[in-house]
């Protein structure tokens, strides 16, 4: 009998607020060596975000819905137990200039610490998508300046219709 191939999961933690098209392109490159991939949005009510938790899974349904092994969930409390209670053994997380690298090198150690079953794999971002991050986002949006080609249309429409509000209103960080 041969053995069992062993099925790769995987998690992706972040606050998406909004995913961006560099969260995107760490998405599809981690399917490529990933079974199944769970994107998972941190539930943290210390942070005064732009979107609710439920319009940032929404968003991101809608963002990754071209790929059939990707899903997207919420957690609360330590990123490690919700890895472990899906079951995944590896946390991806992307990496775009050496100024990540402190907190990701941190964080990294944490988690082995916390729970040694699990490896954070680091996705370096593609050379087109390096500069994007979700507060540039947001402060460019808020500033009036043109953010199509930084994220994917459904955030860009959500953000129209933010605007129609007021953009200051809703900034907080
Ligand atoms: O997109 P972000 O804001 O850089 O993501 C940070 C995130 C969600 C990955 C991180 O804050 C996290 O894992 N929080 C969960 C709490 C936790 O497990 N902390 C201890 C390990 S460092």
């Amino acid at each position: 009998m041969g053995q069992q191939p062993v099925s790769r999961v995987a998690i992706y933690p972040g606050s998406f607020d909004p995913i961006t098209f560099g969260h995107l392109d760490v998405i599809s490159r981690a399917t490529r060596f990933t079974d199944r991939l769970i994107v998972g949005i941190l539930r943290n009510e210390h942070k005064h975000p732009l979107f609710s938790v439920e319009e940032r899974m929404e968003m991101l349904r809608e963002s990754v819905a071209g790929f059939a092994n990707v899903e997207v969930d919420t957690f609360e409390g330590l990123l490690v137990e919700f890895a472990a209670s899906r079951g995944a053994s590896l946390i991806i997380r992307g990496i775009r200039a050496i100024s990540d690298y402190e907190n990701e090198w941190q964080m990294a150690h944490m988690n082995r610490r916390l729970q040694p079953g699990v490896e954070t794999v680091f996705i370096m971002a593609s050379e087109s998508h390096a500069f994007i991050s979700s507060r540039l986002v947001k402060e460019v949006w808020k500033l009036g300046g043109n953010i199509s080609g930084l994220v994917p249309l459904p955030v860009l429409s959500r953000l129209e219709r933010v605007a129609q509000k007021g953009r200051g209103a809703v900034i907080s960080e």
